[in-house]
């Protein structure tokens, strides 16, 4: 798939990787620039795990690139049932080392009772560096940054942990990356803590609108950094056994 996109259009960038998303593969000169950092962000029921999964799938099964899930608020009986409602065997990947999960939902709790965050962003970077070499994994999803249910710590606490784990990955695990970030029902807002779209290098944003008494679905590349690319919308499906496919 890979040699096809680049035999077709020959100013791909052979330092970025596809996202398995065709159209905006093209769009982005070949998709994500390799072992940076990207937010997919949007409100709740937008998108924003599958088209993550489909990134993973797509360099596991396509690519040869494994990887890394990192589910936050989720359990991972539930999270595989949820693919193959899409087509994805997510267990044969899991069973042959092309893709990890790692749950960290029932040790939050336990974890962030450490009040010093530098030890608990980096007791995860570490977890996840470790997973990453032992099976050699090109790419890795956070879904979402941050965990939902830490609702007493503080704005600035959480935006601290966000602003260590995302910059500590980038630095210690090598993988190009893509951490998703919830926004708030109702808000103009780009994240959900409000740094998540200065520290990464690109930010697409998922929504839900109406359009003409009917509800679409659109991608919005708010920022790419070293891409030529001007700001732009794009309408998509998703599609069971396809994931998303952007409308032409
Ligand atoms: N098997 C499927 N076939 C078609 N569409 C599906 C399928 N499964 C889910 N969807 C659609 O995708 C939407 C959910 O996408 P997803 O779970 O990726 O959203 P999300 O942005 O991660 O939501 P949250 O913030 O709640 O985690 C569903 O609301 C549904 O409309
Ligand atoms: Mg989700």
């Amino acid at each position: 798939m890979e040699e096809t996109i680049r035999g077709v259009y020959p100013f791909l960038d052979v330092n970025r990787t596809p996202i398995g998303i065709d159209r905006l593969d093209m769009l982005l000169r070949g998709g994500l620039l390799r072992g940076r950092t990207y937010l997919v962000a949007g409100e709740t029921g937008t998108g924003k795990t599958i088209f993550s999964l489909q990134y993973l799938i797509y360099g596991a099964q396509v690519l040869g690139e494994n990887g890394i899930y990192v589910l936050v608020d989720e359990g991972l009986e539930e999270f595989i049932r949820g693919a193959k409602s899409l087509g994805w065997d997510l267990q044969s990947l899991i069973d042959e080392e092309r893709i990890s999960i790692m749950t960290l939902l029932t040790e939050f709790p336990e974890r962030f009772k450490d009040k010093y965050l530098e030890a608990v962003a980096k007791s995860i970077i570490k977890d996840i560096k470790e997973e990453a070499d032992r099976i050699n994994a090109k790419r890795l999803v956070i879904d979402p940054i941050a965990p939902l249910i830490l609702s007493e710590k503080t704005l600035n606490w959480m935006r601290e942990y966000v602003r260590r784990l995302m910059l500590g990955i980038e630095e210690n695990v090598g993988c190009t990356t893509i951490v998703t970030s919830e926004i708030p029902t109702g808000t103009n807002a780009l994240s959900r803590y409000g740094v998540e779209e200065f520290l990464a290098s690109g930010v697409i944003v998922l929504r839900i609108e109406k359009r003409n008494d009917e509800y679409a679905r659109v991608m919005y590349i708010r920022k790419m950094r070293w891409t030529p690319i001007r700001p732009i919308e794009l309408e998509f499906d998703i599609i069971p056994g396809k994931g998303i496919v952007i409308k032409s």
